[in-house]
Order: C-alpha cells, then structure tokens, then sequence
C-alpha cells in the first residue's frame, strides 16, 4: 500500500473498543428510497462526530461513544462498485427447533455512555437530522445489570479478547487491506423466558452456559454430544488457534411489558467467524444438539453491518473520491500479492443483495 493511498484513507477504527459502559442504545434504522434521502444519510453519517461531540463534550468523564453500521443494500447505494469482502445481509439460520430471523435494518448506531441522558440525547439528534431519510426498525435500550450479568443470572462477557488480541479478532487489517480498520457487527435480540429459566436448577442452569453461575469458573462439557453455549461459540482455525469476536450484550426490558432479554452485539474482523457461532448455536454442533440457551431466548431480531474506518466514514460526503480510493488500495494490494488472480472477492458488486 503506497504511503499515498494511506493518507487519503486513513485507518483509525471508530470506537469499536469502547469500555463497557452503564448504558447503551441500539438503533437500526431503514433508510428510504430515492437520491434526497440517500443525500441525507450520507451528510448524517458522514458527520456524525460533530453530533457526537456536541453531547459528549458536556460531560467528557461520561465517555459517550457511538459506531455507525452500515448494511449490504445501502452500503451498495452508498459506495456503488466496491464493497468488503465479507459484507452480506444477515441469512435467516433455520435449526430444527429455533431460528434466527433476518430483520430489515440499514444503519446501526451502537451509542455507548456511563449516563443515560447523554446516550438519549445524541440518539435524539441523530433522529431529528435523519427526519423522514430513515424508518426506526427497532430501538432498545441497554443497562448494565449488577456484576456484568444478564438477565439470566450468568456473568457475560469474561472471554472477551483485550489488549492486542482484541484488535486482531475485531479490526479489519491486512486480509482486505482497502477497508482496513474496519470492522463487522452482528446484532441479535434475544427475549428471555425467565420463567422458564427459573424452573431449572441452577446446575442445570450452569450445563447450559458452560460456566459457575456464582464465581463464573468455566466448566467442562459433560453430557454427551450437547455442546455448552461457551463450546458452541468456540471457533478455531485450521491450525487449533482460537478466533475471537469480540461482544458487549446488554441486559434490556420492561418488566411492566413481560419482554425484556439480551442485546447480543459482536465485532469482528472476520464476519464469517460470528455466522459460525450462530450456525453452531441454531443448527446445533453435531447438527440437533443446538444450544439449550435458545429454548428460553428467542432471537427477535437479526442484522449484519459494516463498521467502516474514521477516514472511510468522513469519505462518504465525496463518494466518487471514497470510490476511487478504496479502488487504488485494493489495486495496490492485489499488485503486492504472489499471484495477481483472484483476490477481487468483493468488488464489482452489483444488481445483488
Ligand atoms: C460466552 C451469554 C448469545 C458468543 C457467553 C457467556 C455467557 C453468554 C453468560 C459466558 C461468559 C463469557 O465468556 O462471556 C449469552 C446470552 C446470549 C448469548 C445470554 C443470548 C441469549 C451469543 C451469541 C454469540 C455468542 C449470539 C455469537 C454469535 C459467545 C462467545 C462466548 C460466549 C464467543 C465466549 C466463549 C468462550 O468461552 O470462548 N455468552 N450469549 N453469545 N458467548 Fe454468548
């Protein structure tokens, strides 16, 4: 990659890494058709750091965050001819018993903060400046609840990758060097039936996850083919070393409502890596033995979304110029490489999704 390329396409991850916070805000919007909309979106999203800045900036100690994903069909509108390589829309996962449904979404905004009226009022701006360019597909409100559990009692997230593990299982690097810096998310909805959770014994409870509820001491498996959830989303490569994602879920609910659960969030630079973890969960590892946790979790939502880099996410206002870059990296690293055949996976995307 030419030192050129790199500064018209700086790297910088947006705040895919941001600390757990007390609160969170899920947002996936639709955006509307035709050229108006489309112009509105790419003003919104492209400056999004100033809204962020303009609510964040009133209390610095509160860390407000937010990452914006995009979806495959927008994506394709936004930037026409040139996609990452693993972008796709979330495929409905049929299990013999649970399904993981595809829900519509084009835009997610993951808005991160230790206080709820900031994440609030930033989700507040964003609306008001996307007006009628976007149709709300679905909002939930995350907090954070007593020691890092969910709702079902379990400590969540303590595999999570730190340090330099975590860039490498969550940002995008040198395997598609034109969205370096990038990331892909998945988001699901899960809504818990706690009733049904509560009947079983807390060992029973502690087979399903793969871990002590208490002191949150990994378990090994223990009946025969049925995988714990902590197994089933273990992914390896083909040399046995572990593949990470990496997850911030968020307890949500209403108790007044009955519905409240999990919003089950990851990152990762390897899209195909969290769809294996899915697979495994719904059609089960060996196929049938899918996961317990589903049999009181039921996904209500499902969307996949690119996280692009700082640079790619400012370049969205110019997108001929974003275009002609992204074009000039991905040349620049297919000259670089052994054999010049076959690593275009991606681009010329076109009349698909
Ligand atoms: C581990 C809860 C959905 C991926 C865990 C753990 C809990 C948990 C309690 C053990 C502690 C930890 O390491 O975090 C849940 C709940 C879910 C859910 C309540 C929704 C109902 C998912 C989904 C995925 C996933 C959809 C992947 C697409 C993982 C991974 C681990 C994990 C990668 C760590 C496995 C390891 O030990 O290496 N989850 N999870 N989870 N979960 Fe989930």
């Amino acid at each position: 990659m030419s030192s050129e390329h790199r500064d018209r396409v700086p790297i910088d991850a947006q705040s895919v890494d941001a600390p757990l916070s007390r609160f969170a805000v899920f947002l996936v919007v639709s955006a509307a058709e035709g050229d108006d909309a489309l112009a509105t979106v790419r003003e919104v999203v492209s400056g999004v750091d100033d809204l962020l800045k303009t609510v964040g900036f009133r209390d610095l100690g509160s860390h407000l965050s937010c990452v914006v994903g995009i979806g495959r069909r927008l994506w394709d509108r936004l930037v026409p001819g040139i996609r990452p390589v693993e972008l796709e829309v979330f495929p409905t996962v049929r299990g013999d018993v649970h399904t993981a449904p595809s829900t519509p979404g084009d835009l997610l905004f993951h808005i991160r903060a230790e206080r709820v009226d900031l994440c609030f009022e930033l989700e507040r701006l964003i609306l008001d400046a996307l007006g009628s360019a976007v149709r709300v597909e679905d909002e939930t409100q995350g907090f954070r609840y007593f020691d890092v559990r969910d709702l079902l009692g379990f400590v969540d997230g303590t595999a999570n990758p730190i340090g330099d593990e975590l860039q490498a299982s969550a940002i995008i690097g040198d395997d598609d060097p034109a969205f370096a810096g990038g990331s892909y998310v998945v988001v699901q909805k899960y809504v818990h039936d706690l009733p049904e959770w509560g009947s079983l014994t807390v060992e029973e409870q502690e087979t399903v996850i793969g871990r002590t509820k208490l002191e949150n001491i990994e378990l090994d498996d223990s009946v025969e083919n049925q995988k714990a959830h902590k197994t089933l989303t273990t992914i390896n490569d083909d040399n046995g070393d572990e593949l990470d994602i990496l997850r911030d879920n968020m307890p949500f609910g209403t108790p007044g409502s009955g519905e409240m659960g999990t919003y089950f969030i990851g990152y990762s630079a390897r899209l195909w890596v969290t769809m294996k973890m899915i697979d495994n969960m719904f059609i089960g590892d060996p196929p049938g033995f899918y996961d317990k946790i589903l049999d009181v979790s039921r996904a209500a939502t499902g969307g996949t979304f690119f996280v692009p880099s700082n640079g790619v996410l400012h370049g969205l206002d110019d997108p001929d110029a974003l275009v002609e870059s992204l074009r000039a990296l991905r040349e620049d690293a297919s000259s670089d490489a052994p054999s010049p055949m076959g690593d275009d996976a991606g681009e010329e995307s076109k009349g698909d999704g």
